[in-house]
């Protein structure tokens, strides 16, 4: 019977889904699979999803979008009902995460709040993101387009990703590069996307200089002492670890 068949598979995969975010959230060690399930939004987003999923695809009507739509309210997180989520999702906080209905996502990924998986434009067919097994998406990263996360990526908070993104890579910025591929940096003359030249600091360095030879040629002509000199340096908010993109 399809019924039956449903809640042992929605059962299995929500039990798979307590038992990874009891993994991959420190907060819930030691709290109860009903705790959480009563607690956690992610949870309960999936929860939904997974019966909106098969009704979809038995061809119920209206019933998914609108199980879809009562998550959303309830959890901040949209799922479409088409998209096909693997089992072990964890979507930690939930608020403000869409994944978009032709999104294909595969086993043990993680999602922190404000993850979009979403389309590109108006068009129509495949056009949401394919995330392979073991990626980790951080909070705010927008992805978009039929792209591939390769299997094990990192995609960092706050992150625009447009492009496919290669097996086992970390990938930040705004458009996302990748700057580590197997736990080592990116290598080449335009690999470095973190430490990018910054045209402010370079304009005040430079009127910094024009006016102190301004004012050493006015004390050479007034024979007054020059005023001490500008400290105009930016200083950087924290040490540069990486590469110096000027130097390739
Ligand atoms: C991208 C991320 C996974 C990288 O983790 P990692 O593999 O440990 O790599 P590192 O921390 O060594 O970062 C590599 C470089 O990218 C930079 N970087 C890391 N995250 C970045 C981000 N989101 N945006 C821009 N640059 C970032 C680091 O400063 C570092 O630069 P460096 O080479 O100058 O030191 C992690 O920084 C991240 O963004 N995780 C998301 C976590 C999240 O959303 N948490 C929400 C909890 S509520």
């Amino acid at each position: 019977m399809p019924g039956r068949d449903l809640i042992v598979r929605v059962a299995r995969e929500i039990r798979r889904d307590i038992s990874s975010a009891r993994q991959r959230d420190p907060s819930a060690q030691g709290v109860g699979p009903a705790e959480m399930l009563a607690t956690w939004p992610g949870i309960q987003a999936l929860l939904v999803h997974r019966v909106a999923h098969a009704l979809h695809h038995a061809g119920v009507p209206a019933l998914p979008r609108a199980l879809a739509f009562a998550a959303r309210t309830l959890t901040g997180i949209e799922i479409h009902p088409a998209a096909n989520v693997g089992e072990g999702l964890f979507i930690d906080h939930g608020s403000g995460v869409v994944i978009g209905e032709t999104a294909d996502i595969g086993s043990d990924v993680t999602l922190y709040q404000g993850v979009t998986l979403g389309g590109t434009g108006f068009s129509t067919g495949k056009r949401h993101p394919t995330i392979e097994d073991n990626v980790t998406i951080g909070s705010g990263a927008k992805l978009l387009g039929p792209i591939t996360i390769g299997h094990g990526a990192k995609i960092g908070a706050n992150s625009v990703v447009v492009a496919d993104v290669p097996a086992n890579a970390t990938v930040v910025g705004v458009p996302g590069h990748p700057v580590r591929v197997d736990g080592r940096r990116v290598e080449g003359p335009d690999a470095d996307w973190i430490h990018l030249p910054d045209p402010v600091a370079d304009a005040m360095r430079a009127l910094s200089s024009r006016i102190a030879e301004l004012e050493r040629q006015l004390a050479d002509l007034t024979g007054e002492a020059p005023p001490p000199a500008l400290d105009a340096t930016v200083h950087p908010l924290r040490p540069v670890q990486g590469r110096n993109p000027a130097g390739g």
